[in-house]
């Protein structure tokens, strides 16, 4: 038995069981042998939403919700979002490390030959309607690339499975760029190896008729702070639909595909696009209080506003909120700010948000960056997506090489009918 232990007595029984504790965690499956009657199943724990339930021990990435910090192995989010590129952080969830010069290298130079779409995937997404939704259209033709790289199957071999982390991280943002292209109408624009991964996707957005596309420098670094902040956010719902489909030994696309779907939803990924709709009907800062009280009273949620983890300011959008003011120096500011702003500042000294500790979440003030550099609304889940991509990959890598998992199969608590006898059509009553 090992240091901690918890003793539990079961008041039906009379019985007193001592269960190990570790990590302060007990065994679930210690509940197990805590019966009323020998053939019965034993103690289980009822979780819905896996509120109070660690599926897996992780090293990749820290958060302390009640302090509102977030570590990447290690180092908070602010030192990586003012230091590092995205692809240096990518390397580091990745890895474990930051890399040395000559590893990043190789690293960046595996990525940056991996960017180009077979022409058939082009193809493929041709086949979209003009105004299908890029989440759709992402997921979807993520899903696809499954079928150009059966090779994915093979996931016991770790070099097939660093061949598709960087595929996949590779292609995502020239699928991204192709979706923009397909919505506009826009003939799409390859990758270009000479710039960097943000630059290369610019490139892909607004490249016109010029020969070469030039970056601008504070647009590029803007896109590498976004990233840095998006990449990883430990066991979130896109992240645990990665870890289920992929604890089913499914490729890394279909899995990618399907935590693709998971943020897709408006509580998850899609908020941002959510925000900005909201903060379109308030309008005007004069309508801001009527629009809370609205909410107070249980009409819809004020979208950028609460975590599951963070019971204070999520880290994420004090760097978020910074890196704004430097891309408005450029584009000039998205008028959406002062509203947001505005909304925040009296949500905050409200008693209703104060005492639910609900806070500005990342996706609060992203979509505004977003709106600002030119990119609509509904790509704004896709802008999230693909820097997660390198997340999902590394919990999926970290999922598969730890000898605890097992295929995800929770149990569920039976509240059904119990066994009865078939009743032929005619014989029943109506339903
Ligand atoms: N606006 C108004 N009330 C809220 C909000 C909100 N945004 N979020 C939570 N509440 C209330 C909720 O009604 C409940 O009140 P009561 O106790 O009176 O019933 C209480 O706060 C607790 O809410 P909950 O739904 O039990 O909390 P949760 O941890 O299950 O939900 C959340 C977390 C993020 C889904 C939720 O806060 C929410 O819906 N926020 C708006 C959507 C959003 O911004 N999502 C992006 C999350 S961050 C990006 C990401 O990681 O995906």
């Amino acid at each position: 038995m090992p240091d901690q232990t918890i003793t539990i007595t079961d008041n039906r029984t009379g019985k007193s069981y001592t269960l190990p504790v570790e990590h302060g965690a007990i065994r679930a499956t210690d509940l197990r042998q805590i019966k009323t009657q020998d053939d019965d199943q034993g103690l289980c724990t009822y979780d819905p939403g896996f509120m109070n339930t660690a599926a897996c021990k992780s090293r990749i990435t820290y958060i302390d919700g009640d302090k509102g910090i977030l570590e990447y192995r290690g180092y908070p989010i602010e030192q990586l979002a003012e230091n590092c590129t995205f692809l240096e952080v990518a390397y580091l969830l990745y890895y474990g490390e930051l890399p040395d010069k000559a590893s990043f290298d190789s690293f960046a130079y595996n990525i940056t030959h991996h960017t180009i779409l077979h022409e058939n995937i082009k193809q493929f997404m041709h086949g979209f309607r003009y105004d299908a939704h890029p989440m759709g259209m992402f997921l979807s033709t993520v899903a696809a690339l499954s079928t150009f790289y059966p090779e994915a199957k093979a996931l016991s071999d770790p070099a097939v499975r660093l061949k598709q982390m960087y595929r996949l991280v590779a292609k995502v943002p020239t699928i991204g760029a192709f979706i923009y292209r397909h919505n506009m109408g826009l003939p799409y624009a390859y990758p270009d190896n000479d710039l960097s991964y943000t630059g290369n996707f610019l490139n892909m957005l607004y490249k016109r008729t010029e020969s070469k596309y030039k970056v601008n420098p504070a647009m590029e670094r803007a896109l590498d702070i976004l990233f840095i902040l998006h990449a990883d956010h430990e066991q979130n719902c896109s992240t645990t639909a990665m870890r289920s489909v992929g604890s089913a030994q499914t490729d890394a696309y279909s899995s990618v595909a399907a935590a693709a779907a998971a943020l897709y939803g408006p509580l998850h990924g899609g908020a941002n696009e959510a925000v900005l709709k909201m903060l379109r009907v308030i309008g005007d800062k004069k309508n801001i209080p009527d629009f809370i009280k609205r909410v107070k009273g249980g009409e819809g949620r004020l979208m950028g506003f609460g975590h599951r983890v963070y019971k204070n300011y999520d880290p994420r959008a004090r760097v978020i909120k910074q890196a704004a003011d430097q891309v408005f120096e450029i584009t000039g500011k998205n008028p959406l700010i002062d509203i947001a702003v505005e909304l925040e500042r009296i949500a905050l000294e409200d008693e209703y948000f104060i005492k639910r500790k609900l806070y500005p979440n990342v996706d609060f003030y992203s979509g505004i960056i977003y709106e600002a550099m030119g990119i609509p609304g509904e790509m704004f889940t896709v802008m999230f997506a693909m820097p997660r991509t390198i997340g999902w990959l590394t919990h999926y890598e970290e999922m598969l090489a730890d000898s605890d998992q097992k295929i995800a199969r929770p149990k569920q608590l039976f509240l059904g009918a119990a066994r009865r006898d078939f009743v032929p059509m005619d014989q029943r009553k109506a339903t």
